[in-house]
């Protein structure tokens, strides 16, 4: 794996993965090619897509045009929700890799837990086996609480390299993110700007004048400097290079524990015990 512009963290198993990726939730097929060459200009080397997000063809063609060799770029992709169990799983993964047109992908993850289904434990069994035959290379979760990681791990013995779940100022997941990395499990925040509603808030914004950085540079650099992975998204060319550009400076424990402040405990998205 090169560089790109990001540090390089090493997940438990043994993958090296940039700190800093790109979401692409809701960028559309039309855009994606385009954006994904900027974003490959620009530095980033990591995608974070979804079979639900319905954009793992155009992501596919985005990854062969660059110039850039296969293993230098680090995909993400997920199970979604109907494609759960052992069978419909690992079917699901072949169908990612089709679309992708990929040989093999760097992490497939859980995308969601449906703890009422009973069947998270079975998907995770499936995507054990997608490593062992070489179509996966490390394995995660999305949105799993601590009893659901602890029903997976109890049944296989294998710990998930990355738990990606919804994380920003104002849910900040101390508890979740200590269980996490008690297991030796990487913390990765989807939503880590928050959608931008962090933008005008006079914490962030005085932060921003201090450091001469945007409020999004302030709330990526945050979680670069807590230790999480982070993936913001943005359809936006500038956008790519702003969010990127955080680098160069670093927060202070006097930032940190402002920022501390603006924890509420409020879910902007699903709840994992009862969606
Ligand atoms: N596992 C899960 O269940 C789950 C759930 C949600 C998301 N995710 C992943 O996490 C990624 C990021 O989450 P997200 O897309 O929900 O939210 P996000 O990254 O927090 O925010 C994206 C929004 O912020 C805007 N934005 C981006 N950079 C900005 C900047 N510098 N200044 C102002 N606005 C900016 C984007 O607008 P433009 O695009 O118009 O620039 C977009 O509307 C997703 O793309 C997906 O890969 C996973």
């Amino acid at each position: 794996m090169s560089q790109g512009l990001s540090p390089l963290l090493t997940l438990n198993s043994g993958q090296s993965i940039p700190q800093l990726g790109l979401g692409v939730y809701k960028l559309g097929n039309d855009v994606a090619a385009d954006l994904l060459h900027a974003a490959f200009e620009a530095g980033y080397r990591r995608i974070d897509t979804a079979a639900f997000y319905g954009n793992e063809q155009a992501v596919g063609v985005a990854i062969r045009a660059s110039s850039l060799p296969r293993e230098e770029i680090f995909v993400t992709t997920k199970i979604w929700n109907e494609d759960h169990g052992l069978a419909r799983a690992a079917e699901a993964i072949d169908e990612s890799l089709a679309r992708l047109e990929l040989d093999y992908l760097d992490m497939v993850m859980i995308h969601w837990p449906k703890p009422h289904l009973n069947l998270f434990v079975e998907t995770w069994q499936a995507l054990e086996k997608a490593v062992a035959s070489g179509k996966v290379l490390g394995i995660g979760v999305s949105n799993f609480q601590p009893t659901h990681l602890k029903q997976i791990i109890d049944s296989s013995g294998t710990v998930p390299a990355i738990n990606q779940v919804e994380l920003n100022p104002g849910f900040q997941q101390a508890e979740l993110r200590k269980f996490n990395s008690g297991l030796g499990i990487a913390t990765e925040a989807w939503s880590p700007i928050a959608r931008g509603v962090f933008n005008e808030n006079p914490i962030i914004a005085e932060l921003a004048k201090k450091h001469s950085k945007s409020p999004s540079q302030i709330i990526i650099r945050w979680h670069l400097d807590i230790g999480n992975l982070v993936i913001p998204k943005t359809a936006t060319k500038s956008r790519l290079h702003e969010n990127i550009s955080v680098f160069d400076f670093k927060l202070d424990q006097e930032d940190l524990a402002a920022i501390s402040t603006l924890e509420t405990g409020i879910r902007t998205g699903l709840n994992p015990d009862e969606f």
